[in-house]
């Protein structure tokens, strides 16, 4: 049986940048406020002729390029997002066309904020069943496209781009473990609405609803609780980790989770300021920015994690 490993990261973040500042400007809020309360300063949002599929492509080849792996090679795709291009065929089908691959296998998953993580687990289990030898994993959003511009709760906090990984069958240590969760009972805390039915009756568009502050108390237990559970899957302590690359939603659950794992928050790679929450996209995004810049070296051990609507949440222990 083969391992899984992870050769090559990629991310891709639009050019364009709104700050809190420009906020003020259309909506009751302040950069005070957003950044006391959630720790972003700013955010990356899509332009017009740019798709989720489009970033992902971007983000593909950059991880593609960083593991020496042609398209060709690419036999599973995997696209973690709740912003698809279309109802179907799914973004991992367009990017499988964009990329040139062969005719391999290629799915989104849509577990909200946690659909990176989620791809990463699927393509752990097929490497490891032998029903795959070089999969792409990707997170990707165009959140602002699902944002209500007169919600002041929840269009300050998310951002746009996507993230990649190369993951390849390996006989070398790579990913440890992953584990995925879910909890259905707490679906009207966070969630879009279904564009399709609702354009039936009243032509109404897709947007996030977000019950912030309930969603931030179990965020945090929840979180606390998975870190542990990881661990304890692997016979290891929380000196064990060298990095925690947490899913950015908020700075305070951010801290609070780093503070359980008794981390330093120089261990802890952290984007949200400059990127705000770019749900599935966002593990992926940090990891690639702490690879590109040296902070995490080969053999050193990384946990992700990640919490989204559904719940659905879910973490990776993985050596690099
Ligand atoms: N500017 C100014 N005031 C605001 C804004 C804003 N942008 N947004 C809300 N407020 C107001 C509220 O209306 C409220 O006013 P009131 O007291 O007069 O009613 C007050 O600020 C406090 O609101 P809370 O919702 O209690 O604020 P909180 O401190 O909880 O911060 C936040 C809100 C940032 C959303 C936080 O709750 C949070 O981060 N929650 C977790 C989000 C998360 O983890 N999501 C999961 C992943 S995302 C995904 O799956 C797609």
């Amino acid at each position: 049986m083969f391992n899984a490993r992870i050769t090559g990261t990629g991310s891709y973040l639009p050019e364009k940048i709104v700050s809190n500042k420009d906020f003020e400007s259309i909506l009751d809020t302040s950069d005070e406020w957003i950044y006391a309360r959630t720790g972003i300063k700013q955010r990356h949002v899509i332009a017009p002729h740019e798709t989720t599929s489009s970033m992902a492509e971007i983000a593909a080849n950059n991880a593609l390029q960083a593991a020496g792996v042609d398209a060709s090679e690419i036999d599973l795709i995997i696209v973690g997002t709740s912003t698809p291009d279309r109802v179907f065929p799914s973004t991992a089908c367009l990017l499988q066309n964009k990329l040139g691959t062969g005719d391999c296998v290629a799915f989104d998953v849509q577990a909200a904020c946690s659909g990176f993580i989620y791809g990463l687990g699927i393509a752990n289990q097929f490497i490891k069943a032998g029903g795959a030898k070089k999969a792409l994993i990707i997170g990707a959003e165009a959140n602002s496209r699902i944002m209500n511009y007169e919600d002041r709760t929840t269009c300050v906090i998310f951002g746009d781009g996507a993230g990649a990984v190369v993951v390849e069958a390996s006989e070398e240590t790579g990913i440890l473990s992953t584990h995925m969760n879910s909890d259905g009972q707490y679906q009207d805390l966070l969630y879009v609405n279904n564009p399709i039915k609702d354009q039936k009756q009243d032509g109404a568009q897709a947007y996030m609803t977000m019950h912030g502050n309930d969603v931030y108390k179990v965020a945090v237990k929840t979180l606390s609780r998975i870190v542990d559970e990881t661990l304890e899957a692997n016979g290891m302590v929380k000196s064990d980790v060298d990095w925690l690359i947490p899913h950015q939603a908020n700075i305070r659950i951010i801290n609070s989770v780093a503070k359980k794992l008794k981390m330093p928050m120089d261990k802890v790679v952290v984007t949200i300021a400059e990127q705000g929450n770019t749900s599935a996209a966002s593990v992926p995004l940090a990891l690639d920015k702490a690879v590109r810049d040296g902070r995490i070296k080969p053999g050193e051990t990384v946990l992700m994690e990640a919490f989204g609507g559904g719940f659905v949440w879910g973490s990776a222990l993985v050596t690099m």
